[in-house]
């Protein structure tokens, strides 16, 4: 345990304490504050954030319970040892209920109260370890295969873990490439079904006239073509999960069959009129927005209302640039492993590139884009002539095309500059490190310049 940076206030009346008190913890290497009233207490505490606080329940203003509360309100891992004049037994158990960490009675002596301390900045010291474990959890870069370390991509990993081990039926809505389908395999995966098959269908791959008998199954006989029995995916589903890809393109038709399976928890063959039970736990994923969908007669809204207990709506890249940097870094190393090519690193301009462009086509497009750079580098970097933006999106660093906007009059460099990277912060989505990147200055730099001009920098940087 380092003591010099172990801050300690001593709260008590009478100098004599106080004094004494501090000689000593100073000596022992503490850093001491004293304060002899409870205001001057609180104020001293809001200003200084001690580690530890000494305190007297009996105070000329007020008593140290209103001290101790304080404490605690405002920072739970700040141990408190009270200190009680008159052996008031009473007082000092109410205080210990209220979050006193040990209470010591008048008169003590240093040896006796060094232990306790010692022993509370110990436990101060394991909650606050405790506290930033659970922290940096809670901000994750990577969960069952997906990549992203942005707010909504922390709020779908937390959706994930909250509806996982129900059997809540979820919808998954996103623009194509935006990673549907690892959403629904970690749903799965994490559930109470994960031991059991997850069978996926895409309604829009399949002929209209085939989808009931591929989802249900079919009698011999049920239609030309139906030679013998078959099973349905939704029997190789039993116990497990049904992924019913693009939902918005199944045959309208199909819908309230679907429905009624979903609301019967049964099922039937066609040309069957036999039933069985549907044990499957659905999720559906769609890249139309369903209200589209809806509206556009393609999705009935008695089934979107039955399949959608849950929706996680997983925003396109451009809405989140912050992730473009650690997916960028995660697919560069994962094809420079699988090709065996010596790359190790990225540019500043090829990642301005990067952050410049609008990928329609979402994480499936960067990481194509990615694997082809990592085989057209032809150095250990990957530069922006590997890159497929050639049609001056990018004003990158290295070459900067003014062309792509007209120069105001009667306007000062700092003024440019301003907007400049106000502008670049926009499209980074507020990532300081993403936008000294394009910039292509370090981020010390963008800081200042920001703290220079006011810039509202956003709040959603992470890096
Ligand atoms: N967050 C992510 N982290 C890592 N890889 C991702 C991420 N998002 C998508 N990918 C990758 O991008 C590709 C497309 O992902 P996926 O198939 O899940 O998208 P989708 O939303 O289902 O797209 P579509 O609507 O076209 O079916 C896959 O190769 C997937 O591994
Ligand atoms: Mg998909």
């Amino acid at each position: 345990m380092e003591r010099r940076e172990k801050r300690i206030l001593i709260v008590d009346d009478e100098p004599m304490i106080t004094d004494s008190l501090k000689q000593n913890l100073v000596e022992e290497g503490f850093t001491v504050d004293t304060a002899a009233t409870g205001a001057e207490a609180i104020e001293l505490f809001d200003g200084s954030a001690p580690h530890l606080v000494l305190c007297d329940l009996q105070l000329p203003d007020t008593d140290g319970m209103s001290v101790l509360k304080h404490v605690k309100d405002a920072n739970p891992s700040t141990e408190v040892i009270v200190i009680t004049g008159y052996g008031t037994v009473k007082g000092a158990v109410e205080a210990t209920k209220a979050g006193a960490f040990y209470f010591v009675e008048k008169p003590f002596d240093f040896e006796q109260i060094l232990p306790l301390i010692e022993k509370a900045m110990e436990r101060r010291e394991l909650v606050a370890e405790t506290e930033n474990m659970r922290r940096q959890l809670s901000t994750r870069t990577e969960y069952f295969n997906i990549i992203g370390a942005s707010k909504p991509m922390q709020t779908i990993y937390e959706t994930i873990e909250a509806v996982a081990k129900s059997d809540a039926n979820v919808l998954i809505v996103g623009e194509s490439g935006t990673g549907k389908e690892l959403i629904a395999n970690a749903i799965h995966y994490n559930s109470l079904r994960a031991k059991k098959p997850f069978q996926k269908v895409n309604c829009a791959a399949l002929p209209k006239e085939l989808v009931e008998s591929e989802l249900f199954g079919h009698t011999k006989g049920a239609f030309t073509g139906a030679h013998a029995d078959k099973d349905g995916i939704v029997q190789h589903a039993a116990g497990g999960s049904l992924l019913l890809d693009e939902i918005a393109e199944m045959p309208v038709e199909l819908q309230p069959k679907l429905l009624r399976v979903l609301q019967e928890r049964s099922y039937r063959k066609v040309g069957s009129e036999r039933t069985y039970p549907a044990d499957f736990r659905l999720i559906s994923s769609t890249n139309r927005p369903p209200a589209d969908a809806i509206r556009d007669g393609a999705l009935r809204d008695d089934l979107f209302y039955r399949i959608s207990t849950i929706t996680i709506h997983v925003p396109p890249l451009r809405e989140r640039a912050e992730d473009i940097q650690i997916l960028t870094e995660h697919f560069f190393k994962l094809y420079a492993r699988k090709y065996a090519r010596p790359i190790n690193g990225v540019s500043q301009a090829a990642y301005g590139r990067l952050f410049a462009h609008d990928f329609p086509g979402n994480v499936r497009e960067l990481q194509n884009v990615l694997e082809r750079a990592v085989l057209l580098a032809k150095g250990t970097k990957i530069e922006p002539v590997d890159l497929p933006f050639d049609n001056g999106a990018a004003p990158a660093a290295a070459s900067p095309q003014t062309a792509a906007w007209e120069v105001p009059p009667n306007m000062t460099l700092e003024e440019m500059e301003k907007i400049v990277i106000e502008k670049t912060l926009q499209r980074t989505g507020g990532n300081k490190q993403a936008a000294a990147n394009m910039l292509g200055i370090y981020r010390p730099r963008l800081y200042s310049k920001i703290r220079k001009y006011k810039i509202e920098s956003g709040s959603s940087a992470t890096a």
